[in-house]
């Protein structure tokens, strides 16, 4: 036994209910996710792990509104998706959720702070207000001093920060994050870890982390460990205990303190 508790959670900001994905190659039928049920609330901090091929990225992809389970229902902040119209799911995508990848997905000859911008050229969000928001993000991850640079001379945890500040700059309740620290070295992927952790403490972002690097899992407060399409286990870690926190409290807040500046 590990000193780690089972989860038993009622709340709800995400909601997968029996989630299947079958992929078909040349007609036969590969089953990806096989039946996958749990909840996760506003705030917490949770690593999704499993070997590779496990399914992680395709789950990510199903709760990030990114793709269509094949069977089973998937809610988000008591919206499900199959009650949303594709333009309802496109607006939860852009302004409630935030995504990181293991590639970055940064445009190459593009300065950081227009790789910043992308997410708000989509977003209902004035024009006049986007500069103090993009700032903001750069700031946040500590880069204001690379704002003009390309992201192409940028180092790899340079950049994963970019794709963090990118993340974040339209304020998502939700931040997911498929191996961050991938590409990064140790030290490197510390300090992402870190920031991540600081989103999810000091400002209440919920934030979602796939990582197949137990160590790094262990820093978040519940971890779910898929195996083979399915949950082998959701257990609490011992950070979870370490504060109470109300995410929505933290994140108005912020957002006051920031419209008084
Ligand atoms: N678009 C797709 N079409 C067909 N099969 C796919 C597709 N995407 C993923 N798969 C298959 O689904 C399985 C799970 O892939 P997934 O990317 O979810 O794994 P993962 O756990 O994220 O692995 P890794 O740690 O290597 O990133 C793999 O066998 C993969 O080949
Ligand atoms: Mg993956």
């Amino acid at each position: 036994m590990t000193n780690w508790d089972f989860i038993s959670t009622n709340m709800s900001l995400i909601d997968a209910k029996k989630l299947v994905k079958t992929y078909f190659s040349g007609g036969v039928p590969n089953p990806v996710i096989k039946g996958i049920s749990f909840k996760i609330e506003d705030g917490e901090f949770v690593a999704i792990t499993g070997p590779s091929g496990s399914g992680k990225s395709t789950l990510l992809h199903m709760i990030g509104f990114l793709d269509e389970p094949t069977e089973g229902q998937f809610c988000f902040d008591g919206k499900c998706m199959v009650d949303l119209t594709d333009d309802e799911v496109s607006y939860t995508r852009n302004f409630e959720m935030g995504f990181v990848f293991q590639a970055f997905n940064l445009l190459a000859r593009t300065s950081v702070y227009d790789n910043v911008k992308l997410p708000l050229m989509y977003s209902k969000i004035p024009e006049k207000e986007w500069d103090k928001l993009i700032m903001d993000a750069i700031n946040a991850v500590g880069l204001e001093h690379r704002t003009d640079y390309l992201s192409s001379q940028l180092s790899g945890g340079e950049k994963q920060r970019v794709a963090i500040a990118r993340a974040l700059v339209a304020k998502p309740k939700v931040i997911f994050a498929d191996e961050p620290t991938g590409n990064l070295d140790s030290v490197t992927g510390k300090k992402v870890m870190e920031f991540l952790r600081k989103l999810n403490r000091e400002d209440g972002h919920t934030v979602i982390l796939i990582t197949h690097d137990l160590s790094i899992a262990k820093t978040a407060d519940r971890v779910i460990h898929i195996l083979d399409g399915e949950i082998e286990s959701d257990r609490r870690t011992k950070n979870s205990k370490s504060e109470s926190r109300n995410p929505k409290q933290i994140r108005n807040s912020k957002s006051k303190k920031s419209k008084k500046k």
